[in-house]
């Protein structure tokens, strides 16, 4: 040990930790730490940067709380989040995309056809379509559990005086793997940006924004569950999502209402415009 130096010091960090031989936790650490150390060898990292960071840390740990996840913002506007939704996709399912701070467990079940905006402002839309799994048979019974921002840009829970779990529902599909239900089209907003992340979006001369979205965890027995968001083409930030959650493959198209078109749903409520997007699951394993 007493001769360490730059160059041997990380084999001997790896060689301290006496994790069990082969496991996947010894992986893990083992490249964080080469990789922690190639990253100060090749930017020959000063002592003052290194606390720059140390500082940074504690400071998005200071306003971290239960409701305010600063180190997950964190990963998201880095695109790790994004990186990890990406090469946790699998082949032929519907690519992953940002859970977000305002997912809630236990969101109301409603039937096929309800209305979650109820007397809300904006424009009114139908989401429809089908579950299907990677061969394209549809999946009866999967859950379409969805939740977003209202026509101004704000969540439900984001406000007090309104019902955390407004804008939210779990739906079944029905025999043919089919969801409808009518809802508000959501606006774009921010992401939070009165912390340590936003100082360095800042320095970054980077916006919060958000593109407007649709958020959706779909579950089917035997498959793997999917997180994911629904964009809408033409929209502001769809090319700059502060957060890296937009793919080509999850922008839709909001059109008119068709009735017939969108195979004469029935609905609690007739809505002004309509988009369409079928869901894939792969089996589970
Ligand atoms: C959201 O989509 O709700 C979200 C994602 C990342 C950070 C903040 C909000
Ligand atoms: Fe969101």
């Amino acid at each position: 040990m007493r001769d360490i130096n730059q160059f041997t010091i990380t084999e001997a960090v790896k060689k301290s930790f006496r994790s069990e031989e082969g496991s996947r936790f010894k992986f893990l650490l083992e490249t964080l730490i080469d990789h922690l150390h190639d990253y100060t060898r090749e930017t020959n990292l000063t002592h003052e940067e290194w606390m720059r960071v140390l500082m940074f840390l504690y400071d998005c740990g200071q306003i971290s709380t239960p409701d305010r996840h600063e180190f997950i913002l964190l990963s998201d506007v880095l695109g790790w989040s994004a990186l990890v939704d990406m090469i946790n996709t699998r082949g032929g399912a519907t690519e992953g995309s940002n859970l977000g701070p305002f997912y809630l467990e236990n969101a109301p079940k409603k039937a096929l056809g309800a209305d979650l905006a109820g007397p809300r402002e904006g424009v009114s839309v139908l989401a429809y379509g089908i579950v299907r799994d990677t061969l394209g048979h549809p999946l009866p019974g999967a859950v379409v559990d969805t939740w977003q921002a209202d026509g101004t840009g704000t969540y439900p829970i984001q406000e007090s005086g309104q019902d955390k779990y407004d804008l939210r529902g779990i739906f079944e599909t029905d025999k043919d793997g089919r969801y409808y239900y009518t809802t508000v089209l959501p606006k774009p907003y921010t992401v939070p940006y009165d912390g340590p992340v936003g100082d360095l979006l800042r320095a970054g001369d980077r916006h919060a924004w958000r593109p407007a979205h649709l958020h959706y965890m779909i579950r089917a027995k035997g498959m793997r569950a999917i997180v994911t968001e629904l964009f809408f083409e033409n929209t502001e930030y769809v090319d700059n999502d502060a957060v890296f959650g937009v793919r080509r493959s999850l922008l839709t198209r909001v059109e008119p209402y068709k009735a017939d078109k969108a195979g004469n749903p029935p609905l609690e409520r007739k809505p002004d415009a309509m988009l369409r997007f079928d869901f894939v699951l792969a089996p589970e394993g």
